[in-house]
């Protein structure tokens, strides 16, 4: 008997390893308190009110999905405004089905996709599963998306370019001028894919908005996520907002009931609560404070973040080994060789609790390995 066939594209797409679940370290370490710092989620958990709208949507767990999709639709175009309507809109399986769909609907007969090579790993993936060639390109010294160079790779087999705002894992930001200047020189056959993910973190005025670049014409695809400004990344809710004939094009890559009621009615009940988000942000921008401030006084260099997430680049131990030690001691984060850097760790902002534990494992480690003055943590504690 001959084996199935395997797609040769399929196989070179290395199996996506997420940042390790609490109940996985629990087990294999025996600790009864985990702190997960790994994955960018919200500090403070999902809104009051989309848990009880998914409640009352699980009563209706037996119908097919009906009318929440256009309806969380009208309330996005409602709610950023920029003279969008529910075409513009296309739901899907949180931000990572978003990227499957864009790329599964421009990468086909080969192509090439052009992106930094320090930042969210799934573009390149993405674009080896579906046979196309991911041009990968260095970046600014600083770690930026180096847009003119990016621009310059672009070729008649170009179909779509990543951008990631703020850029994970880096948190760094496009402002506008960089983006005017990029989108004046792109092609409008080129497809460019703006991952505004994080986009509910940013205080720097300068950030470019990607829905502007949408409302003018431009052929820009935006990624967006319940998953963080929202606290439902167990929901699985993303979006993409763009022009409604590139939009009506994707959504043939989707299957029918793409998207379920439930994380469906969660999304939309998030959206109105918007002291929800006044306080899920406010966490994120206080932690992150806390942070830089904490991270500074243990001489550690950090990328300068924007997003919900710090990166702290070549730790005076080998970055594999510090989050070893640290999910060791209950803290599990995340290193970013897979991201590009092949020493630094990610840290998601948490609760302050989190971070203040963090934080003093951090301490303790450094002085383990003979940076700082403590050795226990009652040391630290009494600092
Ligand atoms: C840059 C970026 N884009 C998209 C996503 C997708 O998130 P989700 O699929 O949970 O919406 C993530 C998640 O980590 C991300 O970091």
């Amino acid at each position: 008997m001959t084996e199935p066939r395997f797609d040769p594209n399929l196989l070179q797409v290395p199996l996506y390893v997420a940042g390790k679940a609490v109940d996985e370290v629990k087990m294999e370490l025996g600790l009864a308190e985990i702190i997960k710092l790994a994955s960018n989620e919200s500090p403070i958990g999902p809104s009051p009110l989309a848990i009880q709208a998914a409640q009352q949507a699980l009563l209706n767990a037996h119908r097919y999905p009906g009318v929440a999709d256009r309806e969380l639709r009208q309330k996005l175009a409602t709610r950023l405004g920029h003279g969008l309507t529910v075409d513009n809109f296309l739901l899907a399986n949180g931000g990572t089905d978003a990227l499957r769909l864009v790329t599964q609907a421009f990468v086909f007969d080969g192509g090439n996709t052009i992106m930094s090579r320090i930042t969210f790993p799934m573009y390149p993936i993405l674009t080896l599963a579906f046979g196309g060639t991911p041009k990968i390109v260095t970046p600014l010294p600083g770690y930026g998306h180096d847009l003119a160079a990016m621009a310059g790779q672009i070729d008649e087999d170009t179909r779509l370019v990543f951008l990631c705002s703020p850029n994970n894992p880096t948190g760094d930001i496009l402002t506008q001028a960089q983006m005017d200047a990029f989108l004046s020189a792109v092609p409008r056959q080129v497809v460019v894919v703006l991952d505004e993910s994080y986009r509910d973190f940013v205080t720097n005025p300068d950030y470019a908005n990607g829905l502007a670049f949408v409302a003018e014409g431009h052929n820009v695809l935006l990624v967006h996520s319940f998953s963080k400004s929202a606290g439902l990344a167990n929901l699985r809710v993303g979006y993409l907002v763009g022009p409604a004939n590139l939009i009506e094009y994707v959504r043939r890559a989707r299957l029918p009931f793409h998207v379920g009621d439930i994380a469906l009615a969660a999304a939309a009940a998030s959206l109105d609560d918007t002291e929800y988000h006044r306080r899920n942000r406010q966490a994120v921008l206080a932690g992150r404070d806390y942070l830089y401030a904490a991270l500074r006084q243990l001489d550690l260099c950090c990328c300068p973040s924007q997003a919900n997430f710090v990166t702290i680049i070549d730790p005076p131990l080998p970055a594999v080994e510090l989050s070893e030690r640290l999910l060791r001691r209950g803290i599990i984060v995340r290193t970013m060789k897979a991201f590009g850097m092949p020493n630094a760790i990610r840290v998601s902002v948490g609760s302050r609790v989190a971070n203040e534990k963090f934080i003093a494992a951090l301490t303790l480690e450094l002085a383990e390995t003979g940076n700082k003055e403590y050795e226990t943590y009652e040391q630290y504690q009494r600092h």
